[in-house]
């Protein structure tokens, strides 16, 4: 089987081929077209900025994928595309795209969810023998959500935590911009924060773990950013001599924090593995500390990390093997979309 992915729900189009055989997929192609030097100058996504450019690039990049992967568009079998959550206006593109695109050329689409995504980015690389075990426990990490999702079965989702304000990503994004640190502010804050070595602290800075200890699994992070905006304007030093001390503290008290909580979430609901998934995967400490959690843990390849097609793709797949897929008159981007 040959599905086609779409993937336009923030600011990176993405167009993948996806071969699967026996349940077993090899990723033919998985162009990404970032727009991050565009929307760095303003500091994080414009969303009319992103949506234009999503309509600019995406019959660029569909050629693209379809060249890599060596293939005509009559062969696809499937079409994949992001219906949310996400950026309305980033949304609507894509699956106005993939509509059309289903429409001239006969072929079936289903509308995918973002978050469901990030969690099949896991199925990507791996043979079908090691595949992750359910019940699985999928602490998903993204500039738009932080969720602790229970996945009973392929397609079945539990929401059983998630942060009540900003997701771990938007703090990574916002913490970094008051540091003045370029957008996207995760990689950014990661590597400031390698500058940094307990032996060199002259500041001892201490950030709170907001909710770490509270009794459900529910997260919280706009109380962090405040405390950084407030440490910040308190500064009796130069910024750039405390700044890869806030970054390195803001990274450790964001990943305590996840890290606490999927624990706690892990003795409550004895899943059989762990995975980890969405653009905040892709953060090198919590990649480290996830692995001790549990015996049976699952982080995605780098590659497949923040947005792109192919995990679109591939929870196409399991989508369309368990026939939920809506017709084209129906399929619309929801930006709000819940995974449960
Ligand atoms: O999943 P994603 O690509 O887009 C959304 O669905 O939101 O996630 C993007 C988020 C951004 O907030 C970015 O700062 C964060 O992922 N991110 C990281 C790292 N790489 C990307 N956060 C921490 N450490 C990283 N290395
Ligand atoms: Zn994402």
């Amino acid at each position: 089987m040959l599905i086609l992915g779409i993937e336009t729900s923030c600011d990176d189009t993405s167009v993948a081929v996806l071969r699967i055989e026996n349940d077993k997929p090899s990723v033919l192609s998985n162009i990404v077209s970032s727009q991050v030097k565009l929307h760095n100058e303003f500091g994080g996504v414009v969303p009319i900025l992103a949506a234009r450019e999503h309509e600019r690039n995406l019959p660029v990049v569909l050629d693209e994928a379809m060249k890599v992967a060596s293939l005509k568009f009559k062969d696809i079998d499937l079409i994949a595309v992001t219906s949310g959550p996400g950026l309305i206006m980033s949304l609507v593109k894509g699956v106005n795209f993939a509509k059309d695109l289903a429409q001239k050329n006969n072929k079936p689409i289903i509308g995918v969810n973002h978050m469901a995504g990030h969690i099949y980015s896991n199925w990507l690389s791996l043979p079908t023998t090691h595949y992750p075990l359910f019940p699985a426990l999928c602490l998903t990490v993204s500039g738009g959500h932080t969720e602790l999702v229970f996945m009973k079965n392929h397609g079945e989702y539990e929401l059983i935590g998630k942060t009540l304000d900003d997701a771990a990503g938007e703090a990574f994004d916002k913490i970094a911009r008051l540091i003045g640190l370029e957008y996207p502010g995760g990689p950014a804050i990661a590597r400031t924060a390698m500058e940094f070595s307990i032996s060199n602290s002259q500041f001892s800075i201490k950030l709170p773990r907001p909710m770490m200890y509270s009794k459900d699994l529910n997260f919280s992070f706009s109380g962090l950013k405040t405390s950084v905006l407030y440490l910040v304007r308190d500064l009796t030093v130069p910024l750039d001599s405390a700044r890869s001390e806030i970054a390195h503290e803001a990274q450790e008290a964001i990943v305590d924090v996840l890290m606490h909580k999927t624990k706690k979430a892990i003795e409550m609901h004895q899943p059989k593995s762990v995975l980890l998934a969405g653009g905040v995967s892709a953060n090198k400490l919590l990649r480290e500390k996830i692995q001790t959690l549990h015996e049976n843990v699952f982080i995605p390849p780098m590659e497949y990390t923040t947005d792109n097609a192919a995990m679109i793709a591939m929870a196409g797949y399991y989508e369309f093997k368990r026939l939920k897929f809506k017709s084209l008159k129906l399929l619309e981007a929801d930006a709000n979309w819940e995974i449960v």
